[in-house]
């Protein structure tokens, strides 16, 4: 039996019927860029991450990427200043720190988590200087001004910890949400929605995501209204008024036909995660059944004994495994989706080489690309698929 790693198309027919209606009725009235299509779905995105009575913006962008960029544009991020994030990640985040001229500077994942450990980034802050005016810098002279953590794979980051730590240091928190939508954690504040803990975060809408568009989109969030001004502004190449432009932004402009896909799927999103968090189940019971559970680290759960249900919302079931390249290969010989996120930490990637980092600056993060292991998640996925996955994995073991 062949089981495919992501199937759109097992959203099922109510689904369909939503999304094309959605499509067909932008095409009907022909607003296709911004609008009142988008400005219903960011409010519907506020009113879904605001349950809790928090208050925050969204501002609708043409991707996830574009979203982080915009938020930095915002934040006045450039060259004279550094950014923190991690190596084990997708590109985007860094990507986007370079775009904007700023360094980055790295600090290693928990090995369990895969996400930024408190303790590595305690120690990369307490490593650097104070300058005559306070502002903490880098070894190249540049001024800390930022820390991007990101909640990888569904789950989060011990944003308290990291919060301790970034006001300990004046540094301010903006999250990596694109891959969460829909997960919670439990602050010691209270329960927040990921996307609404630090001051700006932004998410993905990537088709792939838990919330896919039917193209690239994604938001900025951020708790600001001030911020929220300026990211629409930013957006739109900066314009106030039609071809009046008070700063410089870009074309982040997400379309229409995005913004309505997104707001006739949004209220199904949290029905697919709780598929996605039974389908991390019946895995946990099928590994554990098959004794393999000696041999495969299943994907942790950091905030489980919260009670909170979206506590992990598993955008991407990864396991760890040593033998990763030969299961891969078992894998794909059975036609069985599997996938590598990441195979090259980004600190070792080619057009960060300026950066003159070598191999063992981030062994966590090095070893997770040589172990790590997708496996199919998606909301569709039959439980007699999953249990031939777990059986490859376990005839590639023997
Ligand atoms: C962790 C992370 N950050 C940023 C992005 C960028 O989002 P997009 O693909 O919508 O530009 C992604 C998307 O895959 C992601 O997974």
């Amino acid at each position: 039996m062949s089981v495919p790693l992501f199937d759109l198309s097992r959203l099922g027919p109510q689904v369909d019927e939503a999304v094309r209606e959605a499509a067909l009725r932008v095409l009907g009235h022909r607003g296709y860029v911004l609008g009142a299509e988008v400005e219903a779905f960011e409010n519907d995105l506020v009113t879904y991450l605001g349950q809790g009575g928090e208050e925050c913006h969204a501002v609708g962008m043409s991707s996830g990427t574009d979203a982080q960029l915009a938020l930095l544009m915002a934040m006045g991020i450039g060259t004279g200043d550094a950014v923190i994030s991690t190596p084990y990640t997708f590109f985007a985040t860094a990507g986007c720190i370079h775009r904007t001229g700023a360094e980055i500077l790295f600090c290693d994942i928990d090995p369990a988590t895969f996400m930024m450990d408190p303790e590595s980034l305690r120690s990369l802050l307490s490593s650097l200087k104070r300058d005559a005016d306070g502002f903490l810098r880098s070894p190249r002279g540049n001024r800390v001004r930022l820390i991007v953590p990101i909640h990888l794979f569904g789950a989060m980051c011990d944003m308290d910890a990291l919060g301790k730590i970034s006001a300990e240091y004046g540094v301010e928190i903006l999250e990596d949400a694109a891959q969460i939508l829909g997960g919670e954690y439990p602050s010691a504040a209270g329960v927040r929605k990921a996307g609404i803990i630090a001051p700006t975060s932004y998410v993905s809408f990537y088709p792939s995501k838990n919330l896919g568009a039917a193209g690239d989109a994604g938001a900025a969030l951020c708790l600001d209204e001030e911020m929220a001004v300026k990211l629409r502004r930013i957006r739109n190449h900066g314009m106030v008024e039609r071809y009046y432009h008070k700063v410089v932004g870009g074309n982040f402009r997400i379309d229409a036909i995005q913004a309505a896909v997104l707001r006739a799927k949004l209220p199904f999103l949290d029905g697919w995660n709780a598929t996605r968090r039974a389908n991390a189940g019946t895995y946990k019971s099928a590994f554990a059944e098959a004794g393999l559970l000696d041999r495969v680290t299943l994907p942790a759960e950091p905030h489980l004994s919260s009670g909170l249900k979206n506590h992990h919302i598993f955008h991407q079931y990864v396991i760890r495994v040593p033998e990763r390249d030969a299961v891969m290969a078992r894998l794909a010989g059975q036609k069985i989706g599997c996938a590598i996120y990441y195979p090259v930490p980004l600190h070792l990637q080619e057009c960060f080489a300026y950066l003159c980092h070598k191999n063992g600056d981030f062994p966590i993060s090095e070893k997770a690309a040589k172990e790590s292991l997708a496996l199919p998640i998606f909301p569709g996925l039959k439980q007699e698929e999953i249990h031939e996955v777990v059986n490859g994995i376990a005839g590639a073991l023997s």
